[in-house]
């Protein structure tokens, strides 16, 4: 892609609009009159830096109206935009491609109301998702989304991404818990849509466009959400397991026994475990080793109603054998040590070097098959081994079980050419056969724009577009992304 030549290169003046606007020093990163690299460094290179944009302006509004000014402005001499949260995002979407000016959020950082009586929470959208479940906490409630990023993610990042994560299987995806939004349009429009109403059935929910529109409608800067209750009993296990069958079954028994208590199921192939122990040097918590690994997580409001049912389901999976070995957390720490190896895989991925990843809704009967033939297909390709000279070092797989939702991660030394040919199409088209999703939790970005079309038909790809003409005509929010 080249960049559009419609768009304006920013100017001295420009700058010293938005400093006028802004009127304050370190909420404008100016590369424009002086030279800035070091500082735009940050906000030019993404996560796992394999994406690089090229911003010479970075702008951290503090107020809705200053996002409002600011996008008017932009609108009308063709700047482009591309919105920002924690930077956390896995595909390419939080950084620019070219010259677009970054509006970072991270100053409109408040909580703006907590209602005892209804768990509802009203927040600027660049609060941090850990600090926003503390906040949750203090009242006896719990964030229904959590996720490895927690600590520096955004909420509004995490409503633009519509990011899913290890509670989904429990509380639902933010479709359905985020209650309002405000959001800023490319001409300046705020539109003010912050309900605090569970029910309200008045015409098209034109929220839901916002979630999950990777910051290509507008700019999210405050959002409403209903927060769950906080279980005062929360259980982890951690189990080792001989065959995904037998993963199949443990999910199947621990729906079955542990019912309503039940709040995550989340699967990890040996690779990924292997990996987070090189990378982390931590201990695994079984002696034992299998190829395959779950974690259980339990959460309801009376310890020993739980405890006896955990333990019923544990006595059944271990006499037939569903689990080969298991513990369960003792304490505080060791539950953390045992999320961690889940949580931990994500940042542990790139240990040798650079990681391919894959987030994928597959049908659960096959979830698994797709690891063990991308596997298959590095070894017998010859770009999979033990030594140097081959780019993949290994394929592993894990993900949210509990929601169909597989994290295949092709683990490398560098990144090749020849690895990414090998992979693309080839992993779209393996999900598309089966009518799965090639975007299950992390969206499309820069990274999947070629490859909608492997879960979107036409038609719907046509509606996108009108959609996008119609919020923003001038095509100035987050362009070169998906849309
Ligand atoms: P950014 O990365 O800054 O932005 C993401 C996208 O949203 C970009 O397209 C950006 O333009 C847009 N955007 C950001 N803020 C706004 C806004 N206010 N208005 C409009 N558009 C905006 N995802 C999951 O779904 N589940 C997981 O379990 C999970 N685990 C993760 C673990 C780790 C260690 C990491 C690094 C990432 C993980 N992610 C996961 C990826 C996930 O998408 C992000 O962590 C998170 O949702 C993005 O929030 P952010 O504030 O960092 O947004
Ligand atoms: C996860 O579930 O750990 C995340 O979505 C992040 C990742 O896949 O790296
Ligand atoms: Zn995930």
């Amino acid at each position: 892609i080249k960049r559009n030549s419609k768009f304006k290169e920013l100017s001295a003046d420009d700058v010293q609009y938005f400093k006028d606007l802004l009127g304050n020093e370190s909420a404008v990163v100016d590369g424009v009159t002086k030279d800035a690299s070091a500082e735009l460094e940050g906000f030019n290179s993404d996560w796992m830096r394999k994406y690089r944009g090229q911003a010479r302006l970075v702008l951290k509004p503090s107020s809705t109206e200053q996002v409002s000014k600011i996008l008017a402005y932009c609108n009308k001499k063709l700047l482009a935009v591309n919105p920002q949260g924690g930077n956390t995002g896995l595909v390419g979407g939080s950084v620019p491609v070219y010259d677009e000016i970054v509006l970072n959020l991270s100053r409109m950082n408040k909580i703006r109301s907590f209602d005892d009586v209804s768990g509802i929470l009203v927040a600027d959208a660049g609060v941090i998702l850990q600090q926003a479940d503390e906040h949750a906490a203090k009242h006896g409630y719990i964030f229904p989304l959590d996720l490895g990023a927690k600590g520096s993610c955004q909420i509004g990042g995490n409503v633009a991404t519509n990011a899913g994560g290890l509670r989904l299987l429990r509380y639902g995806s933010l479709h359905g818990n985020v209650l309002g939004l405000e959001a800023v349009l490319p001409d300046g429009t705020i539109v003010d849509d912050l309900s605090t109403l569970r029910k309200n059935n008045t015409g098209y929910d034109l929220k839901q466009l916002f979630i999950g529109g990777e910051g290509t409608l507008g700019i999210i800067t405050a959002v409403s959400i209903i927060c769950p209750q906080r279980s005062p009993a929360v259980n982890v296990a951690y189990f080792g397991l001989e065959s995904y069958e037998n993963v199949l079954q443990a999910f199947k028994e621990s729906k079955k026994h542990l019912s309503e208590i039940l709040s995550a199921f989340e699967l990890m192939d040996v690779g990924s475990q292997h990996l987070y122990r090189n990378a982390t040097g931590a201990k695994l918590p079984l002696e034992g080793e299998y190829p395959f690994y779950c974690l259980i997580e339990t959460s309801g409001s009376n310890s020993d109603h739980d405890s006896e049912k955990l333990n019923a389901f544990l006595e059944h999976v271990m006499s037939e054998e569903i689990v080969a070995d298991g513990v369960v957390a003792q304490d505080e720490t060791q539950l953390q040590s045992l999320w961690a190896c889940r949580e931990g895989i994500s940042e542990a991925s790139q240990h040798w070097g650079g990681v391919y990843k894959y987030d994928l809704s597959i049908p659960l009967p096959e979830l698994y098959d797709l690891v063990a033939e991308c596997r298959e297909r590095f070894k017998s390709n010859g770009l999979m081994g033990e030594t140097d000279d081959h780019p993949v070092k290994d394929v592993v797989g894990y993900g949210h079980m509990g929601d169909s939702n597989l994290h295949l991660n092709v683990a490398v030394r560098r990144y090749d050419k020849a690895v990414e040919k090998a992979l693309e199409p080839w992993v779209y088209e393996w999900v598309q056969k089966r009518q799965g999703s090639i975007s299950a939790e992390h969206g499309l970005g820069l990274a999947k724009k070629e490859y909608v079309g492997y879960s979107r038909s036409e038609t719907m790809l046509r509606l996108m577009k009108q959609i996008k003409d119609v919020y923003d005509p001038n095509g100035i929010m987050n362009p070169y992304k998906y849309i």
